[in-house]
């Protein structure tokens, strides 16, 4: 497995292999690796000839100062995780590499981000829109792998791809779960153990609100029982616990559904603080 630190390495070694007739399959990630992106990375290597990569965590879509400082770095250890999982290069710049000056483009998704992580983070697509696309002209992967937990991100990706024109599928994966349900993610290794035993209720009010739409209440009835399950609970409060949105969302628009279950898939959506760790996880069906 190689580790490159450049852009032209990385461009060096992947032209090279393109020349010989090999697929190049991608997995961007910021590192701090779970099982979760394993999953992808093991999926690329299926599917492909050649698995990559990228480990940065990317300045330009934290709009939380504080959460870009804590965001975990383990490159060591990601890296003895990637070995096993057969990637073949792994790319980790620095973010001089990535951004020598501070890019003056803009992206902006439309409605894809006036809802959810994007009313709530505002300039996050904007970050995540522009580093994937360095990433891609770097990488020019033939698939690229997303994870289904960023929803939202990978609607943005999607339509950026179909509108650039970038020249790659995009391929959707499972979200991975612990036992007990918790959406596997970077930040879980943030919570205290008190935290962490109440994260899972983020999956069961996921469920909650499918059950209650599926046997009929209606978005508002469903948002009052979610509510009902985050507010008045003593072990919330002290554990910092906090919704920050729970929506039903269109799962291709991802425009809320204010009265009723659409014709097409419904994508339930939520963010929560659990003791300041910023939380997001989503049921589709
Ligand atoms: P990161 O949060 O590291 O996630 C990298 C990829 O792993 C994303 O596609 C994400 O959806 C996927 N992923 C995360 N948790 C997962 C889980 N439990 N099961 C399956 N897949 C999971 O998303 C980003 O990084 C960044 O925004 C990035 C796209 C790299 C741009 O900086």
């Amino acid at each position: 497995m190689h580790i490159f630190n450049t852009i032209s390495e990385t461009q060096q070694y992947l032209k090279a292999q393109q020349r010989a007739g090999k697929t190049i399959g991608f997995v961007p990630t910021m590192g701090a690796l779970h099982a979760g992106h394993i999953s992808l990375i093991e999926r690329a290597k299926t599917e492909n000839d050649v698995a990559v990569c990228s480990i940065f965590v990317n300045p330009t879509q934290f709009n939380n100062p504080d959460d870009l400082k804590k965001y975990p770095r383990t490159l060591e250890h990601d890296c003895e995780m990637l070995l096993p999982a057969g990637c073949d290069l792994v790319f980790a710049p620095s973010a001089e590499e990535m951004y020598p000056s501070l890019p003056q483009l803009r992206m902006d998704f439309g409605t894809l981000e006036t809802v959810m992580e994007g009313k709530f983070r505002p300039g996050h697509f904007n970050g995540v829109g522009i580093v994937v696309s360095k990433l891609f002209n770097i990488v020019k992967p033939d698939k690229a792998y997303f994870g289904l937990k960023d929803l939202q991100q990978m609607a943005v990706i999607r339509r950026m791809v179909q509108e650039l024109s970038f020249d790659l599928e995009i391929i959707p994966c499972p979200t991975l779960r612990e036992t007990d349900g918790l959406a596997m993610s970077s930040r879980n290794t943030r919570l205290s153990s008190e935290a962490r035993a109440l994260a899972p209720q983020i999956y069961k009010a996921l469920n909650l609100a499918k059950e209650k739409l599926q046997s009929g209440a209606s978005v508002i009835e469903m948002q009052a029982a979610v509510n009902e399950h985050f507010t008045n609970n003593p072990e919330f409060e002290r554990a910092a616990f906090r919704m920050e949105y729970f929506e039903a969302a269109d799962f291709d628009t991802l425009l809320p559904i204010e009265a009723k279950i659409a014709d097409g898939k419904t994508a339930l959506c939520i963010a929560a603080f659990l003791g300041g760790v910023r939380l997001i996880d989503n049921i589709v069906f």
